[in-house]
């Protein structure tokens, strides 16, 4: 037997066949792009997703006989989008996604609006789904009227793959149309967001089957047995099973397009009053919190794209030893921020350049601010009594030693180091896919990675970094503070 864990991304697609045992046998990966037609709007094309699956799996088809024994297959997704299908499943409109702020206001209204903090546990950001539909509502009506489902990015994998129309609970959870502590659609919510019962996709948990592969899938990828599609996760939660995170408490940092600061809870215990986010984890009974800030490796790449120049060239042309914070400060927000802001309006921006600085100046900058930033959602989730004692590092950053080094002083965190190169959320994807399949207990199969190496924080350079991460939060213009 086999499955196969499904990540899709924000820069791509990510597919990984893992055995019987949960090991991975192998991967494919297939990109796509993100267009930002305005500034502040960012969408794509779903048919870019379903091209980039072929891809990987005749990749995976070709090179693993392994496939040809798949028995379940787990998508997670990035959060938020809002992927509008009409009566006949066909797609109205570009994804709007998850780092989209154009529905300032409407996310300020409902947000102002009695019981949808409570009910959905968080407070209702630009970037999650329920505005994103009122503001198709106002500014393209003719596309709202014909709205008859509306799926997250996994879900219309899931919908693909099955021909059903269903999500699972933490991805669902980003909607702010679902009460998050009784896991299900909320009238009241729905209600708020002008949206209908029947606009959603029938509920799983995301280790609960969802459906079976469909037939023609099923024969185009040469597979003769039936396969189980499981409700999935969200990508955060998804990696949280990647890494093992299921107790309270055990949690990740990942350097990723965004930038994540995640804890596992057992229990519900949501602070709507602050930017922290609660959602519903990947199985059943379980939640997590996280703060998100909106730009982590996107700050970097566009660093990359402006002085031409590949992101690991720009990061090893600093070496491996952490030096000392760096005269040049970068405020990280260039499509608004989450935690701890809630400001969809605040941009990034450079200060302390001088006819001194270097490119090698300017990335410093970038990823001390990216990781003052994660600092941010670290002291949000202190600030609702969570307890922090490792995290995980995961996410296409982590690959820097600098910025690990950096990551794990800013933070005052020791950052454990997975071995293995698998053990993100196409993991976790499978590994749902694999309780859904087998009806294993999810604490079974969903295990912390062995560690390869811990990286402590640099207690001679800490202080210093203290001192830079007071500096960027006193820079936050208006600190507008939510927590
Ligand atoms: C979480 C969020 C992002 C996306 C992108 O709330 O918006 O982390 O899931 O990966």
């Amino acid at each position: 037997m086999s499955y196969l864990g499904i990540d899709l991304g924000t820069s791509g697609l990510r597919a990984l066949l893992v055995g019987t045992d949960g090991v991975p046998i192998g991967s494919a990966e297939s990109s796509y792009a993100v267009s930002n037609p305005a500034p502040g709007w960012a969408e794509q094309d779903p048919a870019d997703w379903i091209a980039a699956l072929d891809m990987a799996v005749e990749d995976l088809r070709a090179r693993y006989p392994a496939f040809a024994e798949l028995r379940g297959i787990g998508v997670a997704g990035h959060m938020h989008g809002a992927t509008l299908l009409d009566a006949g499943d066909a797609v109205l409109r570009p994804c709007i996604l998850w780092n989209d702020t154009r529905s300032e206001q409407e996310a300020a209204a409902l947000d102002a609006m009695a019981d949808v903090r409570a009910l959905s546990a968080n407070i209702v950001f630009p970037g999650f789904t329920a505005p994103k539909l009122l503001w198709v509502k106002r500014h393209e009506p003719e596309v709202f009227a014909k709205v008859a489902k509306v799926l997250l990015p996994a879900a219309y994998l899931n919908h693909h793959l099955t021909g059903a129309h269903v999500a699972d609970m933490s991805d669902s959870a980003g909607t702010s149309w679902l009460d998050v502590g009784a896991r299900g659609w909320s009238e009241r919510l729905l209600e708020a967001g002008e949206m209908r019962r029947d606009q959603m996709p029938e509920l799983v948990e995301g280790c609960a089957p969802a459906g079976d592969l469909r037939p023609e899938l099923r024969r185009r990828w040469g597979l003769s047995g039936p396969v189980v599609v499981c409700g999935g996760a969200g990508d955060n939660a998804a990696a949280a099973c990647g890494i093992g995170a299921l107790q309270e408490g055990a949690g990740f940092v990942s350097l990723g397009t965004s930038g994540v600061v995640l804890l596992a809870r057992e229990r519900f215990s949501p602070a709507p009053e602050t930017a922290v986010h609660t959602f519903c984890h990947a199985v059943p009974d379980h939640w997590y919190q996280m703060g998100v800030m909106l730009s982590a490796t996107d700050s970097l790449n566009w660093l990359s794209r402006i002085t031409s120049t590949r992101p690991a060239d720009l990061t090893g042309e600093l070496g491996d030893a952490l030096q000392p914070p760096g005269d040049v400060r970068f405020l990280p927000y260039l499509s608004g921020e989450r935690t701890p802001h809630n400001d969809s309006r605040i941009r990034g921006g450079f200060t302390g350049i001088a006819t001194s600085t270097d490119r090698a100046g300017l990335t410093r900058a970038v990823l001390e601010g990216v990781s003052f930033g994660l600092r941010d959602s670290l002291e949000a989730l202190k600030s609702t009594g969570a307890d922090v004692g490792t995290l995980t590092a995961i996410g296409g950053g982590s690959a820097s030693e600098y910025w690990l080094r950096l990551l794990a002083t800013v933070l005052g965190v020791p950052l454990t180091i997975p071995a293995g190169r698998e053990f993100g959320a196409a993991l976790g994807a499978a590994r749902l896919a694999q309780i859904a399949v087998t009806g294993a207990q999810p604490a079974e199969v969903i295990t912390a990675p062995e560690t390869r190496r811990e990286i402590a924080p640099d207690a001679t350079l800490a202080p210093a970094y203290d001192a830079a991460y007071q500096a960027f939060r006193a820079a936050y213009p208006g600190l507008k503070q939510i927590q």
